[in-house]
């Protein structure tokens, strides 16, 4: 029986969505934006420990120093999501924790933080998902010239070593990049993350190093692993919508599915980078760093796709006259997000919105899985999806987060919506466990299904958590 048929003939009479038997149910965070202690048994800065210590970089100053002090709380947070009844966990480990100059000699403590994370979860029953890099490389290799330099995908190479030799008899899913989109883009052309430069010619080349890092690590952690471990890389592919059907509307949405879609997933399925994109950004960048032989090394198998999804967006075509629309969802910065598209325009759409200003519309969700199943014929899991809201706590301390809730429910039926149409989805990785540093937003976002009260670091499971709880357990979707 293939998995479809088998949700198929458990559908529930009343309305209710039964997800297929083994469907992995988690919930991630990443180490930046969680652990604090960043000073702590020997972990040094990374990019973002000088990013957000740069006034002006991150909202109200914030700072990762302290976090949701994870560092010091595992532990009771992993005991917290054994209550909710999870049954995985992606968390990412940092970079600077493990070989705290980028590259040379390892910290072992730092890998003795993350071997008492996995151990605390797998004595709950909890799979651990490790992803490799969440953003925060060693400011050192910054220091060298980060993505740009083609020595910082050696070194990922050799950290994954490190931590697949340290952990990979205990983790059997693991994520060599997190969204390199962002790394690349937000980091080195709009400056909106770190490191905060403003040239697109600088994010085209960390582009392809993000890429040949990953590849060089696959290549690495299917030596290091034992058989049967999984490797795969987070994506957060564009849902890009034209404005109207006209042809100039079609062209602007195709360069942004280009710069964000295509121009990753193409030479990782093997076909090299998109023409098109080469093409658009050779004004740009004359991508000389592409050397031979390095799209095997980019193409090198992997298992699963992680995708990450949020939201859609609606693309014009700017012909230069008014304020160009730059509702990408990626905020203000003072470089260009999108190089080689000054012609392109993200307009807002009507209807409801998160507390990031981001649409909600779970049609997308469908769309994209659909589109990648039918391209790319890999197994994927969500590896992200959830919602910022201003969450109120009542009198009685409960957060009744209703429309983090719907959010949820109707992501999780457009999930269910794929997995009927006879797409492969593995599981899905509810972002977030906790409140957090949410990024250039500081602690203003709340994407948290649990509460941190970040003066007291007390932790309440808000009603999307106890929502979200009860689906785990059951491998349910209720009614409404
Ligand atoms: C994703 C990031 C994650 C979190 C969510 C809201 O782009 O991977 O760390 O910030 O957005």
């Amino acid at each position: 029986m293939t998995q479809a048929e088998s949700i198929d003939e458990k559908d529930l009479k009343d309305g209710s969505l039964r997800f297929p038997d083994g469907f992995v149910w988690g919930t991630a965070t990443a180490a930046y934006q969680i652990e604090g202690a960043v000073a702590e048994d020997g972990r040094t800065a990374s990019i973002w420990d000088t990013f957000s210590h740069t006034p002006g970089k991150v909202l109200g100053g914030d700072t990762g120093d302290v976090a949701a002090d994870h560092y010091h709380r595992h532990a009771a947070d992993v005991a917290l999501m054994a209550e909710l009844g999870v049954t995985a966990y992606r968390f990412s480990t940092s970079w600077s924790r493990i070989i705290p100059s980028g590259s040379g000699p390892v910290n072992h403590k730092g890998i003795d933080f993350y071997s008492r994370l996995v151990d605390e979860l797998l004595a709950h029953g909890i799979a651990p998902a490790l992803t490799l890099y969440h953003w925060d490389l060693p400011q050192e290799l910054q220091d060298d010239g980060g993505w740009t330099a083609r020595s910082t995908a050696e070194r990922f190479a050799d950290y994954a070593g490190v931590v697949a030799a340290a952990l990979g008899d205990r983790v059997g899913l693991w994520t060599t990049l997190n969204e390199p989109w962002c790394s690349a883009f937000l980091g080195y052309a709009a400056g909106v993350h770190a490191p905060g430069h403003t040239s697109g010619e600088e994010a085209l080349c960390a582009v392809h190093h993000l890429l040949l890092g990953h590849g060089m690590a696959t290549q690495v952690l299917r030596t290091t692993l034992p058989a049967g471990a999984r490797i795969a890389i987070t994506v957060n592919p564009a849902v890009a919508r034209p404005a109207t059907d006209s042809s100039a509307d079609v062209a602007a949405a195709r360069k942004v599915d280009g710069l964000q879609n295509r121009i990753w997933l193409d030479p990782l399925f093997g076909s090299g980078y998109p023409a098109d994109v080469r093409e658009f950004t050779a004004p740009i960048s004359d991508w000389s760093y592409v050397r031979d032989g390095d799209l095997a090394v980019i193409a090198t198998p992997i298992d699963l796709l992680g995708v990450n999804y949020y939201n859609p967006v609606v693309v014009r075509h700017y012909d230069g006259t008014g304020p160009r629309a730059n509702a990408d969802g990626h905020g203000d910065g003072a470089g260009d997000t999108w190089p080689g598209c000054s012609d392109v325009e993200f307009v807002d759409v009507p209807g409801r919105h998160t507390a990031m200003g981001w649409p909600v519309d779970a049609s997308g969700l469908g769309e994209l899985l659909a589109r990648l199943w039918r391209e790319y014929r890999t197994p994927m899991a969500i590896t992200e999806n959830g919602a910022a809201y201003e969450d109120d706590v009542a009198a009685d301390g409960a957060i009744h987060d209703a429309e983090r809730v719907r959010y949820l429910r109707e992501h999780l039926a457009a999930v269910h919506g794929a997995l009927t149409d006879g797409i492969d989805v593995r599981g899905y990785y509810l972002w977030s466990l906790l409140d957090n540093f949410e990024w250039a937003w500081g602690y203003s976002k709340r994407f948290g299904i649990v509460r941190v009260d970040f003066e007291t670091q007390q932790r309440t499971p808000k009603d999307s958590g106890l929502f979200y709880s009860g689906v785990v357990r059951t491998n349910v979707l209720p009614p409404i």
